[in-house]
């Protein structure tokens, strides 16, 4: 008898600007994909969804750089990550992607709903805008000098140098992307969802009636609910993303975070029309448990923003629990992509195929559910060796080895049970109900090494019987402790399918057993006597040190690299134009006569010929040469700096000097002597 539970499990849809790594697969698919997979191994009634978000801002930019569409970038990464999820085994009922005209559509109608309602605050706003490429800049399109440390290449949202948050307007000398010109302020409209209005609901709605959440996540909700909520922009002036589906908006589109998780619903449709089934149960019946599943970046999107749109809308329900995950660091360093610092889940699998439990196992055993936590290669080595390997492999292989040896592949016939048979088979029994409790509450470590001390169960018990020494004894007895073995694994490969679920699958086939449900888990006649299972095959393997010295060097050699691209110059002032640089005058020129400016340490008063004629220049350079071991020297004149009085005397120009690494200035000059006047460009 099915019992009718539904729920609909979302996870975070990743931006598809590239390819998914296990910091991904740690806070958020993985733990997803055990949840639902424990769902329904109860029989419940579940839509996982996931899918590719393909709108914002980073997309056109990496598009631009790469002189390609938008559209190609998404097509290409959305087809990368949607297989890493289908290797690694997660099981989403539907794979959607928001660039689809569906989604469009489901987008539009919502936001429409809303404005139709009159939920909207339109604004007239000023926002920096191109002339010359006549487009509204995108704050990521802006760069300028941090007004809290002064680092010159801060973009309009943020400065990466000091971590702050900016608006486009706070930034010294702003500067377009595009052009490179100095962007003017234009007005421009936009539609302002009012979370302050929702405010009173959203306190009462989480902070009363969601007092579960995870300590993170409700903590999250409580400080930005405390400090109040503002009006929140739902539009951006950008051609790529959801069109605004008003008149005189046509060249805008929906905020990213407005439609992204609408994205989820249009999944749901998604979904329906490829199964011909109705996808309104799963959002629209009070009674479907909704859970999203995210990293804790995302916490005030799915709690605060898109429940009020949902809210505002009217016909939807609202999340049952967002269990937002910490995030993962990759041996003590934040995981980074531009920095490379990130195991790709596709390279993985080419250096250990096969092995996708292994990464979930420790993944999930290092799930960062209340705190960052951390993924180390020699964790990994040790976790697959002397857990998966030594544990729960070796107790999986040492009964079905035995069972082929003694009986010839069939289960034999339990005789009397002895106090630790008894023992044994009560834990057993109890198992399944631990590992369903911290499930059910989002706890996926506890639950994992739960399953784990089952295997360990059944790994002493096996050694501790010492069957192998007493079959010739006591045959009764070893008929007893190989069956009640055998039905310790034909549970574990229901209580551990959650987590390792190709093992699980490979230990059914072996086992010759049909599918179970998780109401099966805990009996101890799963396996009848007589029935035949197969020939023992490896589940897991030793990973040897070469392996993890192989993975480390490719670690070593992403910080090297890094570290050499921090040496090559950045620029250390904002960028200039073409034609700025233009504008400046350089020459070659010739110096003739030197002498030190007196009363002064630093000065030199220099005559240059510039083919043309005489020209003074104070340069100050005296510390590291005398008069006479400059004069003849060929030098690189910046011939149209406006003339400036130094001590007296006017100096027209500049010499340009280099300065070596202890501070020694040196001059810039051609290779050859060539005449003087000659331009440098
Ligand atoms: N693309 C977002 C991110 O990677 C997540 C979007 S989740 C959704 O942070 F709800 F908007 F879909
Ligand atoms: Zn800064």
């Amino acid at each position: 008898m099915k019992n009718f539970e539904r729920y609909t499990v979302t996870t975070a849809l990743p931006y598809a600007n590239g390819p998914i790594h296990i910091g991904h697969l740690a806070g958020v698919y993985v733990p997803a994909d055990i949840y639902v997979r424990y769902l329904r191994l109860k029989d419940k009634d579940v839509l996982f969804i996931g899918g590719s978000d393909e709108h914002g801002v980073p997309i056109t930019i990496k598009a631009r750089k790469e002189n390609v569409t938008p559209q190609d970038i998404v097509n290409k990464y959305h087809a990368i990550i949607k297989k890493s999820f289908q290797d690694f085994g997660i099981t989403f009922d539907i794979y959607s992607r928001t660039s689809m005209e569906l989604h469009h559509r489901t987008a539009s109608e919502i936001f429409k709903t809303l404005h139709d309602k009159g939920e909207f605050i339109e604004k007239t706003t000023h926002q920096y805008y191109d002339e010359e490429a006549s487009q509204f800049l995108a704050d990521r399109y802006i760069t300028g000098t941090c007004p809290h440390c002064s680092y010159e290449k801060a973009y309009g949202d943020q400065c990466e140098n000091c971590g702050t948050s900016l608006n486009a307007t706070d930034l010294i000398n702003p500067q377009s992307v595009l052009s490179g010109n100095t962007p003017i302020l234009k007005e421009t409209k936009h539609w302002f969802l009012p979370l302050d209005k929702y405010e009173p609901w959203l306190k009462k709605w989480i902070l009363e009636t969601h007092k579960e959440w995870k300590p993170n996540v409700y903590g999250q909700c409580k400080s930005w609910l405390t400090q109040g909520l503002q009006p929140r922009a739902v539009t951006r002036d950008l051609d790529w993303g959801v069109k605004v589906p008003l008149d005189g908006a046509d060249e805008k589109v929906l905020y990213v975070w407005f439609d992204a998780p609408i994205g989820y619903i249009s999944a749901a449709k998604h979904w329906a029309q490829e199964n011909k089934k109705d996808w309104t149960p799963y959002w629209k019946d009070k009674n479907t448990k909704l859970v999203h599943f995210i990293g804790k970046d995302n916490i005030v999107f799915h709690c605060i923003i898109f429940p009020s749109i949902l809210h505002a809308e009217g016909s939807y329900i609202l999340p049952e629990n967002v269990p937002a995950n910490e995030f993962l660091n990759l041996e003590n360093d934040k995981i980074s992509t531009s920095r490379n610092w990130a195991v790709w889940l596709h390279e993985y699998l080419k250096d250990f195929p096969d092995k996708q439990d292994v990464l979930r196992y420790v993944l999930t055993a290092n799930c960062p559910e209340t705190k960052d936590n951390d993924f180390t290669w020699k964790d990994f080595q040790t976790k697959n060796n002397s857990e998966l390997l030594a544990i729960f492999g070796n107790f999986v292989n040492r009964t079905i080895v035995l069972t082929n040896k003694y009986y010839e592949g069939k289960v034999p016939a339990p005789g009397d049970l002895c106090q630790l048979d008894k023992e044994t088979l009560k834990a057993l029994e109890d198992y399944p109900d631990k590992i369903s409790l911290h499930i059910a509450n989002y706890k996926f470590r506890e639950a994992l090494s739960e399953m784990m001390n089952l295997a360990r169960m059944g790994n002493k018990y096996l050694t501790e019987s010492e069957p192998w020494k007493i079959f010739k004894t006591a045959p009764d007895k070893v008929r007893t402790i190989i069956n009640i073995s055998l039905q310790i694994c034909a549970n574990l490969s229901i209580v551990a399918e959650p987590f390792i679920p190709f093992t699980a699958a490979k230990m059914k086939r072996i086992l010759n057993l049909p599918d179970l449900n998780w109401q099966q888990a805990g009996k101890p006649d799963l396996l009848s006597p007589g029935q035949t299972i197969s020939e023992p095959e490896h589940l897991f393997e030793k990973i040897e040190d070469a392996a993890i010295e192989h993975q480390m060097a490719k670690l070593h050699d992403a910080k090297s690299a890094n570290e050499q691209n921090n040496r090559v110059v950045e620029p250390v002032k904002a960028d200039i134009s073409f034609d700025d640089f233009q504008k400046v005058d350089l020459r070659a020129a010739t110096i003739i006569e030197a002498e030190k400016v007196p009363k002064t340490k630093k000065l030199l008063k220099l005559t240059l010929d510039t083919g043309t004629g005489k020209r003074t220049v104070v340069s100050g350079i005296a510390e590291h040469y005398k008069p006479e071991e400059v004069v003849g020297k060929s030098v690189c004149l910046v011939a149209n700096l406006a003339p400036k009085e130094l001590r007296g005397i006017k100096s027209h120009g500049m010499v340009l000097m280099a300065e070596d690494v202890d501070g020694k200035l040196v001059f810039v000059s051609p290779a050859h002597m060539i005449s003087n006047g000659m331009t440098i460009k």
